[in-house]
């Protein structure tokens, strides 16, 4: 990376197991965030719902179909009939038995560990009880929360000031480097202080946007990495690394420039 001298936040780019390692193991279980850390990832990603009955718990989907033997929508299910799912024989019978793991869960497992959590809410109300959840597990140095939605951000910031917090946009919305640049200023009002963007094909990377955000101290990542292909064009543009499904490319193996 010395061609990079830029990136000084690592020897090599910071990578983020997303959803844990999902092209090895079942997205979003505890075996799959077992393995994103065994990998060496610097944060690990995860998703947020809440049930029926009020209970944080990790999964990406609004319902449970995909990656469990179980139908509904999460927030119709309690925690009782969630955590009798399935979640890991959909992926291969090698992983039967897994559960759809609690946020507490998550945190305890990590507790101590060289990690950052990088949290998304998923959804609308989430915001309380998961600060709750992390101030009990002492653990508001080891996340990042992060949304689509600025308003989560934005709750966020009220009930916690030191939390750290990143924002997420689609390549689509917003589309321009000028909506782009509108949106982090407000997200920098709320006090966000991370960015993860999309850049499906990393052909339409725009360093003056990634420049802007750096020197305004937001850490920039992208996802989702899924190509075995070099990501030097995004770190010399400024990106600090992938949030991608294939941490073994990135942390087991020598970078690919
Ligand atoms: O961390 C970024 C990424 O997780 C956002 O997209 O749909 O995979 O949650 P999604
Ligand atoms: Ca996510």
């Amino acid at each position: 990376l010395s061609q990079y001298p830029e990136n000084t936040l690592a020897q090599r780019p910071i990578v983020a197991a997303h959803r844990g390692v999902p092209s090895i193991t079942p997205e979003n279980t505890m075996v799959s965030y077992r393995k994103a850390y065994e990998l060496g990832a610097d944060l690990i990603e995860t998703d947020l719902h809440m049930t029926k009955d009020g209970k944080v718990v990790v999964m990406h989907d609004y319902t449970v179909d995909r990656t469990t033997n179980g139908t509904g929508a999460v927030k119709e299910l309690t925690l009782e009939q969630i955590r009798a799912l399935d979640a890991g024989v959909k992926f291969g019978p090698e992983f039967a038995g897994e559960k759809v793991p609690t946020f507490e869960e998550f945190l305890a497992e990590f507790k101590g560990k060289d990690v950052v959590l990088l949290v998304e809410l998923k959804a609308d109300g989430l915001e309380k009880q998961v600060m709750n959840e992390i101030e009990a597990a002492g653990m508001i140095d080891h996340v990042l929360l992060q949304s689509f939605n600025s308003n989560h951000i934005r709750t966020i910031r009220e009930l916690n000031r030191e939390v750290g917090t990143g924002y997420l946009y689609s390549s689509a919305v917003p589309s321009t480097t000028d909506q782009r640049l509108q949106k982090a200023q407000q997200m920098m009002q709320y006090g966000a202080s991370m960015n993860a963007s999309l850049n499906a094909s990393y052909g339409s990377l725009s360093p003056e946007f990634i420049q802007y955000m750096r020197q305004r101290g937001f850490l920039n990542m992208h996802w989702t990495f899924r190509a075995e292909e070099p990501f030097g064009d995004a770190l010399e543009a400024g990106v600090i690394g992938p949030i991608t499904d294939y941490v073994q490319w990135l942390t087991d193996a020598p970078i690919r420039l």
